[in-house]
C-alpha cells in the first residue's frame, strides 16, 4: 500500500524562479511536469486547470506571484509593491469563485505593506518574505488537511460507502486534501471503505484525477457518471458523502464543483450525511450567502468538444456551462474544517 505517496500539484525550482506545476490536463495518461516563468504561463496553468483545485490554486497564484517578482528586485521598492499589486489583480482574475488566491494574495499584500514601512528595506527583503509568507501558507494548508482527516474520519464506520464528487485530494491541495483527507486516513487504518467517484462532467475530474489519485494509493475506488448517483443512493450502496469547496459564504453556503448541490439534494431524499470539507480559509465572511458568490462560466466547447478533440454535439448549439453551483447550507449535514466540525445553522462569526 502507498498511500502516503507524494503526489504533489505544485512546487518551486531550486532557484525558485519557476513555478513547477503537475499539469494535471493530461492526467492520468501522462506525468508532465512544466516549469512556469511568466505571469502569463501561471495564469493560463490556472485558467486551463492545468493546476486546480481551491487550495492548490491560492498556492499557485501566491507561489507565481513571488516567481513573477523575483524578475523585479533590482526596482525600488515602491516600484516593486506597484508592479505586485498589477500582478495580483491579473492572477485573482483567473478563475473567480475559489476564494483561496484572493485570500493568498491579500496576505503576501499585506506582507509587503508592513514591510515598505520599514526604513530602507530592499525590493530582495521583500521578496524574500513573501516567499517565507507563502511556505507558511503552504504548511497551514498542510496541517489543516490532517486535522480536516480526523475529524472526517470521526464520522465514518469501516466497511462503509462514501461518495465524493470532482477532486479534493492531494491533487487539488497541500497534504492529502480535503475531502479526500479522511479516505487517506481510512485506507491507513483499514477502514475497508467502498469509495465511489463521479466522473464530474464535463472537465473529468473525478475519473481523471480521483479516481486516479486513490486507485494509485491502493484504495477501493468504483466510478460511476455523474448520473447514476441516484440509482446507487437507492441501492443503499452511500453511507456518506464527502466533498470539497471553494467558497464558503457566511451563512454556510457552499459554492463547489457543478453536480455538488445535485448530490446534497440527492443525498437528502434517500437520507445520507451530505459533509462538505474544507480549511476556513475557504470561509468569505464578506459573502452573506450564495448568491453573492461569483459563479464561473466556462467555455461551451469543454462540453461540446470534451478538452477541444471530438465535437459531440451539433456545432451552433448553445449550451450552459457554469464550473460550480451553490449548495444551500440547510442540505449540508456539516461543514468539515481544521477547528472541527460545524453544523447548521452554521456561524462562523468568530474565526
Ligand atoms: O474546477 P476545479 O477542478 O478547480 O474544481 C475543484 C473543486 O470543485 C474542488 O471540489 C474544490 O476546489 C475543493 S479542492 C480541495
Amino acid at each position: 500500500m502507498n498511500f502516503a505517496q507524494p503526489l504533489k500539484p505544485l512546487s518551486l525550482s531550486d532557484d525558485r524562479k519557476s513555478l513547477i506545476v503537475l499539469d494535471q490536463r493530461l492526467l492520468p495518461n501522462k506525468e508532465l511536469f512544466l516549469e512556469l516563468k511568466t505571469k502569463e504561463e501561471i495564469f493560463e496553468a490556472i485558467q486551463s486547470l492545468k493546476v486546480r483545485g481551491a487550495p492548490a490554486l491560492g498556492l499557485a497564484a501566491a507561489y507565481g506571484l513571488c516567481v513573477v517578482m523575483s524578475e523585479y528586485t533590482q526596482n525600488p521598492p515602491m516600484d516593486f509593491f506597484r508592479k505586485s499589486e498589477r500582478i495580483i489583480y491579473y492572477f485573482e482574475s483567473a478563475r473567480p469563485t475559489a476564494v483561496n488566491p484572493t485570500i493568498t494574495l491579500n496576505r503576501l499584500r499585506s506582507v509587503m505593506i508592513s514591510a515598505l514601512s520599514v526604513n530602507n528595506i530592499s525590493s530582495e527583503t521583500i521578496l524574500e518574505l513573501m516567499y517565507a509568507e507563502a511556505s507558511k501558507i503552504e504548511k497551514e494548508e498542510s496541517e489543516a488537511s490532517g486535522k480536516i482527516g480526523e475529524s472526517g474520519l470521526s464520522l465514518l464506520k469501516p466497511g462503509w460507502g462514501v461518495l465524493t464528487h470532482c477532486n479534493a485530494g492531494k491533487l487539488a491541495a497541500p497534504g492529502f486534501g480535503t475531502a479526500l483527507s479522511p479516505l487517506y486516513l481510512a485506507l491507513e487504518r483499514n477502514y475497508g471503505l467502498r469509495i465511489y467517484s463521479t466522473e464530474t462532467r464535463p472537465l473529468l475530474q473525478g475519473a481523471r484525477l480521483t479516481a486516479y489519485e486513490l486507485t494509485k494509493a491502493g484504495a477501493d475506488v468504483t466510478l460511476l457518471c455523474d448520473n447514476a448517483a441516484a440509482s446507487l443512493m437507492a441501492k443503499g450502496e452511500i453511507n456518506a458523502v464527502m466533498t470539497g469547496c471553494d467558497r464558503i459564504a457566511a451563512n454556510g453556503d457552499v459554492a463547489n464543483k457543478i453536480g455538488t448541490s445535485n448530490l446534497a439534494i440527492l443525498a437528502s431524499h434517500y437520507k445520507i450525511p451530505f459533509y462538505i470539507l474544507g480549511p476556513l480559509s475557504t470561509v468569505d465572511k464578506s459573502a452573506p450567502d450564495g448568491e453573492s458568490v461569483v459563479i464561473e462560466e466556462r467555455d461551451k466547447r469543454e462540453v461540446t468538444e470534451m478538452w477541444f478533440k471530438e465535437r459531440v454535439a451539433p456545432e451552433k448549439i448553445k449550451v450552459y456551462n457554469p464550473a460550480f453551483d451553490i449548495t444551500k447550507a440547510e442540505m449540508i449535514t456539516a461543514i468539515i474544517t481544521e477547528r472541527g466540525i460545524y453544523r447548521y445553522p452554521y456561524d462562523f462569526s468568530n474565526i
